[in-house]
């Protein structure tokens, strides 16, 4: 394919934007190249400025759950615009939405909106923090959270328990009260406990990781983290920014029947615009200012164009019975077809999948946390990335994401993917 037109605008961009992009996965680093600019989208397809057409396989990392430019939510956003785009003040929408994530999500009693997940999970380890009034966090390598400084942090040197700040302008203070844990490893996480005693206000977790390609929860970790916080008096906080209003009507918390306390929402609650929400029950949330002391604020928090697009898209999704078992079904149909042809072709591989979330993992051995995400093969997985591009189907440009499947893909499309991963599975 054509790429002539994306190139030149890249290159434009590059002078007035650091490294040309907005947010750092769409530069193309993990896999060379420059990144596509899209024109438009519809459905399941993306068109770009060079007038290809792509199978869109990331969907805007999630949000679109049922489709580009899905009609009811076009329609909501642009009725609300014509009233106004911003106020600054109540409106009746917010408390609309609010009432419908709340009859959705199992064990909530109320839910504060700010506009993006690194807001959400900020603010809910800060909500946490105050409630517990013990500062130390412990999260897992691998899981991403968005970019606040408490999450930016790798596993500490030698015998330390800490993390130490992975990105400049991280300081060690704040890195000091964030410990690391391994994914699915239930003793890891229980020493950490053990030599912070009483100093863990929370542990955070993507109850399936979708930052490390997809990593499921193994071995009942989530029901033993459930039993560890109990008994220690952490709050567990269920990060649903990829799995919420995804996985289920409940998100994770539903799915595997186990009640976090606080849970954080992105992408699908916004249905495309800048959404992120947090949302606990009434005793953590009474906490928040103005009703209690922890200080938590927005400008453009509950904007009527994002609550717009949040609620028409959660009243779809709240409507349909079956979407959740038809975006599963059809992420097994792609997991089975995909699974055959690079068996076929011997390409050593592992594909993880829960849901409408899957990864392809070019090694053998079981993919369970960081560590055994990180032994993938990178140059085969770049190979496969240019090819299926070359195809016409776009996946996301790093190995370390997950696929987010949208029902608005039909099974021929389905087909369609299944026979470029054949195609390109020869060149590997
Ligand atoms: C699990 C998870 N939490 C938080 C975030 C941060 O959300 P945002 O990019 O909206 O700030 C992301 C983003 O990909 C995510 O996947």
């Amino acid at each position: 394919m054509n790429y002539t037109r994306s190139s030149a605008l890249f290159a434009q961009a590059e002078k007035v934007i650091p490294g040309g992009v907005n947010s750092p996965v769409r530069a193309f680093k993990g896999v060379g190249g420059t990144p596509i600019f899209v024109k438009e989208a519809k459905g399941a397809y993306l068109y770009d400025e060079d007038g290809n057409r792509l199978i869109d396989y990331i969907n805007s990392w999630g949000p679109m759950i049922l489709g580009h430019a899905y009609q009811p939510v076009v329609d909501a956003v642009v009725e609300k615009a014509k009233k106004g785009t911003s106020f600054g003040m109540p409106t009746e929408i917010e408390t609309q939405i609010a009432e419908l994530a709340v009859s959705m999500v199992p064990n909530i009693d109320k839910i504060r909106f700010v506009n993006s997940g690194t807001e959400a999970c900020m603010s809910a380890v800060r909500l946490a923090r105050g409630f517990t009034k013990k500062d130390k966090i412990i999260k897992f390598a691998g899981c991403y959270h968005g970019h606040s400084d408490s999450f930016l942090i790798q596993a500490g040197s030698g015998a330390s328990t800490f993390g130490t700040p992975n990105s400049p302008g991280v300081t060690q203070g704040t890195a000091k009260d964030t410990l690391l844990a391994a994914y699915n490893d239930i003793e890891n996480v229980k020493q950490l406990v053990e030599a912070n005693k009483n100093e863990i206000a929370c542990i955070i977790i993507e109850p399936v990781a979708g930052n490390m390609g997809c990593v499921p929860p193994q071995n009942d970790f989530l029901n033993k983290l459930r039993t560890l916080c109990t008994a220690e008096n952490i709050l567990l906080i269920f990060d649903e920014v990829m799995t919420g209003f995804r996985l289920a009507k409940g998100g994770a918390q539903e799915l595997f029947n186990i009640n976090a306390d606080i849970v954080c929402f992105g992408k699908v609650i916004g249905g495309g615009l800048p959404v992120g929400a947090f949302a606990a029950r009434n005793d953590i949330m009474n906490e928040l200012a103005p009703l209690g002391p922890v200080y938590q604020a927005g400008t453009l928090s509950g904007n009527p164009l994002a609550m717009a697009a949040g609620l028409a898209m959660l009243t779809e999704l709240n409507n349909d019975a079956e979407v959740f078992n038809r975006l599963a079904e059809k992420t097994e149909y792609l997991h089975k077809g995909i699974a055959k042809v690079l068996n076929d072709n011997h390409i050593v591989h592992t594909i993880n999948r829960v849901g409408s979330m899957i990864s392809v993992h070019f090694d053998a051995s079981p993919v369970v946390d960081f560590a055994t995400a990180a032994k993938g093969n990178n140059d085969t997985f770049k190979k496969f990335f240019h090819g299926l591009l070359n195809e016409g189907v776009y996946i996301a440009p790093s190995a370390f994401e997950t696929w987010f499947i949208t029902d608005a893909l039909s099974y021929e499309d389905l087909d369609f993917t299944i026979n470029a991963v054949n195609k390109v599975a020869k060149t590997l």
